[in-house]
């Protein structure tokens, strides 16, 4: 009897710490660049430097800093806000060339693929990431 309660114990406090802690996960992994609308359509056959794996464009005007849209492989697109994560302000709009964005304020690296993850500080947090998606074979859109 004494080790059922024990047991329901120790299953009541696991809850509790699950319940205190878990949301509390979400806001550590929040983007610091604020949501703004964002949807942008973009003709491949204008933009054709996007049909290139390795090519990427800044389109100025979208989203928080603007947005880049990186070409990974034939198909294959990723779009992330051009601010800074690290100053998350409009006045750090990081530099892409290729799949590489670099920060012109303090310096941080970006790689436009995947995730967006920073390869050197200070920045920490990667890039915000909008969705995309193929309208016909040959228009992008890009939206949140
Ligand atoms: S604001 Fe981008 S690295 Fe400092």
């Amino acid at each position: 009897m004494r080790q059922l309660v024990l047991k329901r114990g120790k299953y009541f406090f696991s809850f509790i710490f699950l319940v205190l802690f878990f949301p509390s996960c979400d806001k550590v992994n929040e983007s610091p660049i604020p949501d703004v609308y964002v949807s942008l359509t973009v003709n491949l056959v204008i933009a054709n430097e996007l049909n290139v794996p390795g090519n990427s464009v800044l389109f100025p005007g979208y989203g928080f800093g603007g947005v880049i849209i990186s070409c990974e492989a034939p198909g294959s697109w990723y779009a992330f806000d051009a601010s800074c994560t690290y100053e998350a302000s409009r006045s750090c709009i990081v530099e892409n060339d290729g799949v590489l964005a670099d920060c012109p304020c303090c310096g941080s690296q970006f790689v436009l693929l995947g995730g967006a993850y920073p390869t050197n500080s200070p920045a920490t947090m990667p890039l915000k990431q909008y969705n995309v998606s193929l309208l016909n074979n040959s228009t992008l859109r890009i939206y949140n």
